[in-house]
């Protein structure tokens, strides 16, 4: 006998939930040149949600609008139900959407701690900070044998582990993740891969940018795929997996 919540689809079950981020027809440009082109997608509640594409598809382009740093060219963007129109990537941060972005973005001279503590830059409750730098050690065993290192002489999976550690010490509402495997060694992107699939797991709302689709989808919730500025294709991650189409173009087979 199973339970009635086991019964449930997924996909239904998360179809219920608050829509925490619901973007419009976007469009950006870099001067004349539309990069994204009218983009349509949604972040419920709780989900892990991938957007997959190949180089210049436009999804870094699209990670910058959501969190404030690049202007709206057109379309629409809501957070927590409100347009993020007119607010900063301070105010957005403040408001609980946290990016990592590409690259990482690290503070080199600092050590693993001070990176931690300056992503708690928005909190003042010492003792809630401590707690959470905690955490983020038991997440990431590797960087709390290193917490006195500078973050620049580390390697770059454990970059990217401090990356999200940081981010995760705002607290956030929605976590962004712009192709957090990129230039891993296999057994780093596999630790990555389970780390964020853990974190969702724990109830965070994820968005998650990778050119490897088929790692993203294997975790996702949903998935959407975006080439040249538009999404192609969208559905659920495990769905997605296995279309022939996203496989012939996105898993080369
Ligand atoms: N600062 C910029 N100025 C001009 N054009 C840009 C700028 N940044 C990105 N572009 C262009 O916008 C398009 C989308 O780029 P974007 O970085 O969003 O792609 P992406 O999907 O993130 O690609 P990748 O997987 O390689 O990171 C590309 O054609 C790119 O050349
Ligand atoms: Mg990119």
């Amino acid at each position: 006998m199973t339970t009635t919540d086991s019964t449930i689809p997924h996909d239904a079950a998360m179809g219920a939930r608050k829509v925490l981020l619901q973007v419009r027809d976007l469009r950006v440009s870099y001067g004349g040149i539309q990069a994204v082109k009218g983009v349509d997608f949604e972040v419920r509640e709780g989900e892990l949600v991938s957007l997959i594409g190949s180089n210049g598809a436009g999804k870094t382009t699209t990670m910058k609008a959501i969190t404030g740093t690049l202007p709206l060219a057109g379309g629409e963007i809501d957070y927590l139900g409100a347009s993020i129109r007119g607010k900063g990537a301070w105010d957005l941060v403040h408001q609980g959407l946290a990016m990592v972005p590409e690259g990482r973005g690290v503070f080199a001279r600092m050590t693993i701690v001070e990176n931690l503590q300056m992503g708690a830059y928005i909190r003042n409750d010492k003792a809630g900070i401590a707690a959470d730098i905690e955490r983020v050690f038991t997440t990431f065993p590797r960087l709390k044998e290193r917490r006195d290192q500078l973050a620049g002489t580390m390697s770059g999976g454990e970059q990217q582990m401090l990356a999200m550690g940081r981010a995760l010490m705002c607290r956030p509402r929605v976590l962004l993740l712009d192709e957090p495997s990129m230039g891993l060694s296999p057994l780093m992107v596999d630790k990555i891969f389970e780390v964020i699939a853990d974190v969702s797991r724990q109830g965070m709302t994820v968005l998650l940018v990778e050119q490897n689709a088929s790692r993203a989808l294997q975790i996702a919730d949903r998935g959407y795929v975006m080439e040249s500025g538009i999404i192609t294709m969208s559905g659920g991650g495990r769905e997605m997996l296995h279309d022939p189409r996203v496989r012939a173009a996105y898993l080369g087979e």
